[in-house]
């Protein structure tokens, strides 16, 4: 398994965007997006999206240097068209106008519709907590089959649909951040695990006969299972919102049957986005936050847990680990990476140099 140095996955990521058509800064958007997830421990988000992006380029269904349009919208609410870019660029340029609007109003609601894959929905919620805004992300995917069952269903319904959180801390850092898929694993998490031949965590997947499984091969190369929605029938509740939210509420589409799937990977969004100075004193909110979190964290620890994490505390820890000694990438992810590269027409001495720095 290659260990590579995230600034080497960086001007990979940027390479194989430029050879797509993506303009400089769209191809940063993009690279810092994707090496950000694999150092925060989300492969599953990270560089080994490319193949599917150059695939989905090469189909059509990704377009290249799109931005953020907005379409309509009042008070503070924003409607924003993402016309199938670049997702990494165009939710970054959706924060931002959804930002401008919450310093304006104290807060901003921004439907965000048709861009493609947005990525790891916690980057949405860091950045929006650097600027120092408390935010939350409703989002679900579209114009792919279903593939998460609901509480009790033996078939899929809905898919992945992640739900993301924060709490702004103090030094532009969130001081808690909850990203989540509602499926107890992303879809992203047994592609790695089928790629590494590893089981699923007990309890993540169904067959096709709606039976539990921990073989990831029911899902790849053809889909026969389903994942299972998290947290039982709460959590397969969130997952329905998240649906509504994004899918419904943005203008967007759900996965409701009788909408085409014409095979992508696209991300409705709806964020809410609050500055914390509009509500109350900031000093005073952060103070109380700050005094909340030291408690859950100094909570008497359970039999069988080592200490008590706090969402966002894992990929902290993966950051300051990844930073320092680069990123595991399976081989099957980067012979595909590799491969993608080549489809997007990335120049093989550029590669080599790219790879050898
Ligand atoms: N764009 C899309 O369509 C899409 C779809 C699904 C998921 N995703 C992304 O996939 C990524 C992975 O999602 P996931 O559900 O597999 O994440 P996960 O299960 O690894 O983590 C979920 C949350 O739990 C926290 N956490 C993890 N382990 C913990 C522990 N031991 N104690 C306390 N807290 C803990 C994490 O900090 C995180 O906030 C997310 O970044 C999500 O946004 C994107």
């Amino acid at each position: 398994m290659p260990t590579v140095p995230s600034d080497t996955l960086h001007r990979l990521t940027k390479a194989i965007c430029r050879a797509v058509g993506s303009s400089e800064r769209e191809a940063a958007l993009v690279a810092d997006h994707l090496v950000a997830a694999n150092l925060a421990g989300h492969d599953s988000h990270g560089v080994g999206m490319l193949p599917l992006y150059v695939q989905s380029w090469s189909e059509g269904r990704l377009k290249p240097n799109q931005h953020a349009e907005v379409v309509g919208g009042k008070g503070p609410i924003l409607v924003i068209d993402g016309h199938h870019g670049f997702g990494q660029a165009i939710a970054f340029e959706a924060m931002e106008l959804g930002m401008a609007k919450a310093r304006e109003e104290g807060a901003a609601i921004t439907a965000l519709r048709n861009s493609f894959h947005i990525g790891r929905i916690g980057y949405w919620s860091e950045l929006c907590a650097e600027k120092g805004f408390a935010s939350m992300h409703y989002v679900n995917v579209v114009d792919n089959n279903p593939i998460v069952a609901m509480y009790g269903a033996a078939e899929p319904v809905i898919s992945t649909n992640p739900y993301s959180a924060a709490m702004p801390g103090r030094d532009g850092s969130p001081m808690v951040l909850l990203d989540m898929a509602t499926s107890k694993i992303a879809m992203g998490k047994a592609r790695v695990a089928h790629n590494k031949g590893t089981p699923v965590p007990d309890g993540s997947l169904i067959d096709g006969e709606g039976r539990p499984t921990l073989d990831p091969g029911c899902m790849f190369p053809e889909r026969t299972g389903a994942l299972v929605a998290m947290g039982d029938h709460k959590g397969s509740g969130l997952a329905l919102i998240c649906e509504l939210f994004a899918g419904a509420l943005t203008g967007g589409r759900t996965l409701q049957p009788e909408h085409p799937r014409s095979g992508g990977a696209v991300n409705n969004m709806l964020s809410i986005i609050i500055d914390p100075g509009a509500i109350n004193d900031v000093e005073a909110t952060t103070r109380e936050a700050e005094a909340m979190v030291k408690a859950a964290k100094g909570a008497k620890v359970r039999d069988g847990f080592d200490q008590i994490l706090l969402p966002g505390e894992p990929e902290a820890i993966q950051r300051a680990l990844r930073s320092e000694k680069g990123v595991d990438v399976d081989e099957t992810s980067w012979q595909e990476i590799l491969a993608a590269a080549g489809t997007a027409g990335v120049r093989s001495d550029d590669m080599e140099a790219i790879l050898q720095h």
